[in-house]
Formats: structure tokens, sequence, C-alpha cells
């Protein structure tokens, strides 16, 4: 079921996911530009329901795979939506080389959205490459597994799970993460660069959305790069 967010401007779908035996909800957001076309973040299965509701929003014009692990759903996505474009995060054709055709998201934002959005590659992590973006209209940062948030409403295991990588109650970035980031001083740029833009909202994958103090939230999240 698609959700409104921010009236007329950003969407969001969540879809359960089992990861490594961990029950958990992976999130699409989805925003519709200024001229009306829509753009696609971390697409979920596009069942019957879920189109009817996108196809009442606009049309669906660009799809992005934001890092190295959302891809599950592409393939199904791009088939229910054949006309979009689709955009994928640096090094994530090498995983899925069936894919034809995808263009790869750069450390600015494409022609085609850059009225709207803001955009940068998460440097220092290559094993993730996150692509992140602002929603600059409404203040919102759009992230997919770079920071993560668990509450109460999660299984018992997720909730263990969360509380040992630190991201139980507070968005965090968990320790599996900064476990990949092999530059700390480019990860600290391109965390310099994000808090260098103006939010409120933190919209991630997993799990809970903040809708205040998303500025104050992240800057500590990534307070251990240093
Ligand atoms: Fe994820």
């Amino acid at each position: 079921m698609l959700l409104e967010l921010i009236p007329g401007q950003i969407w969001h779908a969540t879809a359960p996911l089992s990861f490594a035996g961990i029950g958990m909800h992976t999130r699409m957001t989805v925003v519709r530009l200024a001229d009306g076309k829509l753009w696609i973040h971390s697409p979920v299965k596009p069942g019957p329901g879920l189109r009817e509701s996108l196809d009442g929003l606009g049309a669906v014009a660009y799809v992005c795979a934001p890092n190295r692990f959302h891809h599950l759903f592409i393939e199904d996505f791009m088939a229910a939506y054949p006309e979009a474009l689709l955009f994928m995060a640096p090094g994530l054709p090498n995983k899925r080389p069936t894919i034809r055709h995808p263009r790869i998201l750069a450390d600015y934002p494409e022609p085609e959205w850059r009225k709207d959005l803001d955009q940068l590659v998460f440097a220092g992590l290559p094993m993730l490459n996150e692509v992140v973006w602002l929603h600059r209209d409404s203040g919102t940062l759009i992230l997919t597994d770079l920071c993560t948030c668990f509450k109460e409403d999660a299984a018992a295991l997720t909730r263990f799970v969360a509380r040992l990588l630190g991201v139980y109650r507070t968005l965090g970035m968990s320790h599996t993460i900064r476990l990949m980031v092999r530059d700390r001083s480019k990860a600290r740029a391109s965390r310099d660069r994000i808090l260098d833009w103006d939010f409120q909202r933190v919209i991630v994958a997993h799990d809970h959305i903040l809708m205040t103090n998303g500025k104050d939230a992240v800057a500590h999240a990534f307070a251990w790069l240093g």
C-alpha cells in the first residue's frame, strides 16, 4: 500500500523481507517531481494494488537502485514499467549483468531531476556504494542502508539483532555497515556534504522514518567517523 508522507510530493510503500532469517521491511520511496513525473527509489514488487496507486499519481519515469544491495525487485519493476529509465548505483551492474542498459548514478544530480533533488555517492564504502538524495523542497533526506532504525514493532529476533548492531530505538550506522568502511576520510567528506544540506526528515529503507530533528540524528549516526 502506498502511503503519503509529504502531501503531493512524497509517498512510500513497505514490503516484508527476510535477511539471513531476520524479519524486517524494505521501503520504496516515490517522489513526484515538479514536472509531474514519478521518481522511484528502491522499488518493491509491483503488485496490482501498488501499480494502480502509482498510476494514479503520475507517470513512472525514473527508477533508482540506490546501492549494491538494493536490486532484488528491479527486474519485476522494470517489466511493469518498461518505459521508465533505470539508474543504478556504481558497481551494481557488475552484480546484475543481465539487466540491460542501466545508467550509472553519479556524484551529482542527474539532469532529469536536478531541479528537485540533490545527489551524492557516499564515498569510502565501496561494498555498498550508496547514492544519497535530498528532496530540497520538503527538506527530506533519502537514505537506504547507510543508516537504519528499528523500534518496538519489530519481531523479537530483529529487535535483539538491532540492539547488538546499535540501531534499536535510534537512527544509527549499524556495526555491519561500519565494518565495510574502507576509507574514513572519504566517508567523513561525504557525511559533511550531507550535513550541509537542509533537511529535517530522514527516510531509510529499514525500518522507521524520522519526521523531525533528522539532521541531529544523522550527525549522531555518523559521529563515530570522527
Ligand atoms: Fe537494505
